[in-house]
């Protein structure tokens, strides 16, 4: 593992989780650096942001698919990972599901923040799924990726309260707020080498 604990962080977004933990590293609660950013919309909001912070950034046209990556697109990411010498890819708001090749190439070493309390709601607007069922308490997930959608090995959970006058927007306004504390947590868990995974079950060595 190179030092310090080099991030990959990709988006489709507006990028707020990759602030909260910009600001993390800034504020010394996370021991790691971002090596790099990728997108694959080329005017997301997390581009600006990265770029803001002088993280170099990179839009990666993703093809055909609306989903998926096309393969050329999926090597191109795994190359500009690897040349950035990642220890740890973070999801952030990234829109299309990653298939075999990406996930052989970084296997156990990709993380990705919902904002559900998995395994309830997993996929789209998953705010919007838990607000429709009527749930009383939401929240977000942080767990490993594979091959499944939101379905991999959970690393940490914060719940959060569903009001009676929430709205769509209220309820993911306050899932975020969440997931701005409980990703940096979990990030810096992994880069200080304090978590262990057991099957499915993610303990904290420490
Ligand atoms: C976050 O709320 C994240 O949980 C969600 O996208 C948002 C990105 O916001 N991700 C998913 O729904 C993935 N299934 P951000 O760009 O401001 O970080």
């Amino acid at each position: 593992m190179s030092n310090p604990f080099r991030l990959g962080v990709l988006g489709s977004g507006r990028g707020s989780n990759f602030v909260a933990i910009a600001d993390a590293i800034a504020a010394g609660k996370l021991p790691a650096e971002v090596a790099i950013v990728l997108s694959d919309v080329e005017s997301a909001g997390i581009l600006a942001q990265a770029r803001e912070r002088g993280v170099p950034a990179q839009f990666i046209p993703p093809g055909k698919f609306r989903t998926k990556l096309e393969d050329e697109a999926e090597l191109a990411m795994v190359e500009a990972l690897r040349m950035a010498r990642v220890d740890l890819i973070v999801l952030a708001g990234f829109m299309r599901v990653l298939k075999g090749e990406f996930l052989r190439a970084f296997e156990g070493r990709i993380v990705n923040v919902h904002p559900s309390l998995l395994p309830s709601f997993p996929g789209l607007q998953a705010w919007k799924q838990a607000l429709d069922h009527g749930v009383k308490v939401a929240g977000c997930t942080v767990h490993f990726v594979d091959a499944g959608v939101d379905s991999g090995a959970i690393i940490g959970q914060q719940p959060v309260p569903v009001l009676d006058q929430d709205t769509a927007e209220s309820l993911h306004e306050r899932i975020q707020a969440a997931e701005h504390e409980l990703y940096p947590q979990c990030v810096a868990a992994i880069a200080r080498g304090e978590i262990r995974v057991a099957g499915r079950r993610v303990v904290r060595s420490r």
